[in-house]
């Protein structure tokens, strides 16, 4: 069977609600609420993107950038458009964009217990530099990890 196309376009508000769904099914015990989507759709407008999987919204990031440095502050794809390469178009793209405006250093914060993620960043050249105990707010611990840009 054909794989279906992944076309990667900017959040804009009319989405809201499809990535307040996968955000639910993504992280139900601490979704961001709409407020915090709207502030880094009004910060970071440019790299906060959505990723479209057969026409269907399937997944989102969003990425921050200062300068030469970058951070990626979340990135969800609904269960069933998972392991269909929606995340890696995603992070693909949001790279590209990086390198073209000079980001160097591209940091994240991931759950301990997240291992597909975790494989997924490892997978992509992301590299682990520490451990922060109870960085999250019901006290799991976070591992930062950076890929640096070329
Ligand atoms: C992590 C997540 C974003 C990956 O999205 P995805 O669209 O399924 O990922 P992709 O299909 O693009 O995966 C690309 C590669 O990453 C790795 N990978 C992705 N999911 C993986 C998993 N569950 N286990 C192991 N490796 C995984 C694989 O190498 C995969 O390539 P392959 O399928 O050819 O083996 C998704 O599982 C998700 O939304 N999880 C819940 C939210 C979350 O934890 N977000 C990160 C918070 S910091």
């Amino acid at each position: 069977m054909k794989a279906a196309a992944i076309r990667i376009s900017r959040f804009h508000a009319g989405l809201m609600p499809r990535i307040l769904e996968i955000e639910t099914l993504s992280f139900p015990e601490d979704p961001y609420p709409e407020a915090l989507f709207r502030q880094y759709q009004a910060r970071c407008p440019e790299l906060f993107l959505v990723a479209r999987r057969g026409g269907e919204v399937a997944g989102y990031s969003i990425t921050c950038a200062h300068g030469s440095r970058a951070e990626l502050i979340s990135i969800a794809v609904a269960p069933p458009h998972r392991r269909a390469g929606v995340a890696q178009a995603l992070l693909d793209r949001t790279i590209r964009a990086l390198r073209r405006s000079g980001v160097r250093d591209f940091d994240l914060m991931v759950r301990v217990s997240s291992v597909p993620a975790i494989a997924f960043y490892a997978r992509n050249g992301f590299v682990k530099r520490r451990a922060v105990r109870r960085y999250y707010p019901d006290g799991e611990a976070g591992i930062h990890m950076r890929k640096t840009l070329e």
